[in-house]
């Protein structure tokens, strides 16, 4: 069975104080857990403290990003080593904000993603079209050529630690979520996409997630769709009532 998956990107947002009340938000909305399970990625400085305080909840953690190499000269970088070494052991790879504002290409990301590999991390793995792409009826194309470039170098037996986020760039942010028509079309044309390279038995299985301008007023029917298994969440997730509802969506 499929895994639903709730994940709240927090993105650049959040100091400490502010990041323990986001999270002392969620537990209080959380009267049970939801079938979903729910991811939070808070920003690296307050990784370990959120760990410390997801303890015993539930709720797993996540990273933003992380290098390709495994340790050397590259300032301001994190290594999977450092995140496993703070209890993280998923890891965001491929945002749109990373591919389009710091210049991570599909190679670097085939990096990165075989470098979270060899550190049994778990991936989240985002990509989606720009507003162009789909205009020109080109989406398919740009997803499956960033599937095929980033991704699709991995093993059969790897799949068990990958979690795809469809993410069309013009939702992101904007308010313009992508129709529940349009999600499903995309996720199917993934899944089947997978099928083609790895098998039925691994597409399947794999949990695949909408991302952009998801809110409570939309999850439900975006989650209602065969092919979507839950949300990668940017605003909505920096508001505990409203996170709460989206995992609840299902
Ligand atoms: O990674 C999730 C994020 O890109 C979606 O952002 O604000 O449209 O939910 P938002």
């Amino acid at each position: 069975m499929r895994k639903k998956i709730v994940a709240g990107n927090w993105k650049m947002n959040k100091s400490l104080p502010e990041t323990g009340e986001l999270i002392a938000g969620i537990k209080a909305e959380l009267s049970t857990m939801p079938d979903a399970e729910i991811i939070v990625s808070p920003a690296f400085t307050n990784l370990y403290y959120t760990f410390e305080l997801l303890k015993g909840t539930g709720i797993k953690l996540a990273a933003q990003n992380m290098n390709a190499a495994d340790h050397g000269a590259f300032t301001g970088e994190i290594s999977a080593e450092m995140l496993k070494s703070i209890g993280v052991n998923t890891v965001i790879l491929g945002h749109s904000e990373r591919r389009a504002l710091f210049g991570e290409t599909d190679a670097l990301l085939a990096k990165k993603v075989t470098t979270a590999i060899e550190n049994d991390m778990r991936i989240i793995f985002c990509f989606g079209e720009e507003l162009k792409d789909r205009k020109a009826e080109k989406h398919f194309d740009v997803v499956l050529t960033q599937l095929e470039k980033g991704l699709f170098h991995i093993a059969k037996e790897n799949w068990e630690s990958v979690v795809l986020a469809y993410e069309p760039v013009w939702a992101i942010g904007t308010g313009e979520t992508a129709s529940p028509e349009q999600a499903q079309e995309m996720h199917d044309f993934i899944r089947k996409s997978v099928a083609k390279k790895y098998g039925d038995d691994i597409a399947d299985e794999v949990s695949i997630l909408y991302g952009g301008s998801v809110k409570p007023e939309n999850a439900q029917e975006l989650f209602s769709n065969p092919d979507v298994d839950g949300g990668l969440i940017g605003g909505a997730a920096l508001d505990a009532k409203s996170f709460v509802a989206i995992a609840n969506a299902f």
